[in-house]
């Protein structure tokens, strides 16, 4: 398997700390933030990674990252010319990951999933898979209608109460769904939607999931970067 590093974006809920830096560099606790997510993708096993970041700092995270050889993986880079979307920054991945299945992740986000645990249902259920976490505010997230324990939909930021199960920034893929990226259109905030995505595969029944309980955050806010740096912040 391979894996997708997502660290383009603007960064602008962290403004002004992203004035001058790319947002996955900035500390959480004694390292970078990109770290994080990094970690998780070792653990996954996952040692062949594509790091995708924008123009304005491309040169930051080659500097900190390197071929990967420091990090025990190997790194290729991929450079989204403008922040599209999520979905736009996985859809330049097509051609690294070829055939193979793949993990994505975003990487603001900060968790403790067991990465070996997902891996063996995404394999065993032989489909894409999403992961959902419960949480108090979900409506600034995709959130997943769920019924009868089948996923129906993912509804980005809605404005009614929907379910309290978020979809978090952890995606174990098939490469299958490239084939699906030329029918996302842009959406009102001028991004093209993971959700968006998600719904074609529920659409064609190619999309599972998993509900995990341990602890997960993205850092994109400045409160949740203040709690993210408050609970990595023990040396
Ligand atoms: P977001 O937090 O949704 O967007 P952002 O990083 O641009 O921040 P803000 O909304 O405050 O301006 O992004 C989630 C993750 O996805 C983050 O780790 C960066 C990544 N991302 C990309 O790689 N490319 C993109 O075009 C976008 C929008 C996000």
């Amino acid at each position: 398997m391979k894996g997708i590093l997502l660290c383009g974006g603007s960064g602008t809920r962290l403004l002004p700390l992203t004035r001058v830096t790319n947002k996955h560099l900035l500390p959480v606790g004694n390292k970078p933030m990109v770290f994080y997510p990094l970690e998780k993708m070792k653990e996954a096993g996952i040692n062949d990674i594509l790091v995708i970041t924008g123009t304005e700092h491309l040169g930051d995270i080659v500097s900190l990252l390197g071929s990967g050889s420091d990090y025990g993986v190997s790194f290729t880079y991929k450079v989204q010319d403008k922040p599209l979307g999520i979905a736009h920054a996985v859809s330049l991945g097509n051609r690294f990951i070829g055939n193979d299945d793949f993990v994505v992740i975003l990487g603001d986000n900060i968790f403790e999933f067991d990465m070996k645990k997902l891996i063996d249902k995404f394999k065993s259920v032989g489909r894409s898979l999403i992961v959902l976490r419960k949480s108090k505010n979900p409506n600034r997230f995709g959130v997943a209608r769920i019924v009868n324990n089948e996923l129906e939909e993912i509804v980005e930021k809605p404005g009614e109460d929907i379910s309290d199960f978020i979809v978090t920034g952890v995606y174990f893929y098939k490469p299958e769904i490239f084939k699906y990226f030329p029918r996302l259109t842009l959406s009102a905030r001028g991004e093209y939607e993971i959700s968006d995505l998600h719904n074609y595969l529920i659409k064609d029944k190619k999309l599972d999931y998993s509900i995990e309980e341990s602890f997960w955050s993205d850092a994109g806010t400045l409160e949740t970067y203040f709690e993210v740096n408050r609970k990595y912040g023990k040396l």
